[in-house]
């Protein structure tokens, strides 16, 4: 069985101080980990973070990347920059991106190829908003979501992460019920079966208000693989609740 996934999402959080901590504090309490770590970081810390986890259980992640390959886009950061930093992950349709920035999902589709061309897995967001979980639409959004990923990256489909966050859960302390979080990644499942002989070897995290006090239960479910954890991936003591509840 594959090792599950806890991911850390900073957002926009940390400074050159505080990070050496939090580090220091995670490297030290994850060293027994059963499962794979890591952590998504603003991009200017992801030089000091690489050297901060070399060596340790932890893997680095960006939190967002260029559809562009390079040339002049100002302000895009590409996956070949990202790569000489050893980012392993990066988040790509993060829902604040979607929402504040635009993100359609072919323009998520075509960062999760740029991603995967630099030897980037791109943990690719996923998730309905309150208006639509009470029209009963979770399952057409999070299904369109994704079909436009598989439509853009064909056969290397399975070697993307998914992430399911309900856009209601995140940051609000509001959870998914393990059932309900459950069903959404049988569904999930399903559609990269259709797509994919190797549908079993994708993480599919759940995101959204993961805590020390949920996390077992979140990740007891078949097809939860991990975790996309936000605000308490920046306290010590509660993301390694989290691991230590991982396999
Ligand atoms: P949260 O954020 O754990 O603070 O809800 C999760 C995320 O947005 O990735």
């Amino acid at each position: 069985m594959k090792k599950q996934l806890i991911a850390g999402n900073w957002k926009m959080n940390g400074s050159l101080q505080s990070n050496a901590a939090l580090v220091a504090a995670l490297a030290a309490g994850a060293g027994s980990a059963q499962c794979l770590v890591a952590v998504c970081v603003p991009a200017p810390y992801l030089a000091q973070v690489q050297l901060l986890v070399a060596g340790t259980r932890i893997d680095l992640g960006a939190q967002d990347v260029s559809q562009h390959e390079s040339g002049a886009f100002t302000g895009e950061m590409s996956a070949g920059m990202l790569r000489e930093f050893a980012t392993r992950y990066c988040l790509v349709g993060h829902s604040e991106r979607r929402q504040y920035h635009g993100e359609t999902d072919a323009l998520v589709a075509t960062k999760a190829q740029r991603a995967l061309a630099a030897g980037i897995t791109p943990i690719v967001c996923v998730g309905e908003t309150l208006a639509e979980r009470d029209a009963g639409r979770t399952e057409e959004v999070v299904k369109r979501q994704l079909a436009a990923v598989i439509h853009t990256n064909g056969h290397c489909i399975s070697e993307i992460v998914v992430a399911y966050e309900p856009v209601w859960a995140i940051g609000t302390g509001k959870t998914a019920s393990p059932e309900e979080a459950q069903q959404v990644h049988a569904v999930l499942r399903a559609q990269l079966q259709a797509a994919t002989a190797h549908a079993d070897r994708v993480h599919i995290l759940y995101g959204g208000s993961m805590n020390a006090a949920n996390a077992a239960q979140l990740l007891s479910q078949p097809d939860i693989d991990g975790g996309l954890v936000g605000g308490a991936s920046l306290k010590p003591a509660d993301f390694l609740s989290i691991i230590a509840a991982a396999r």
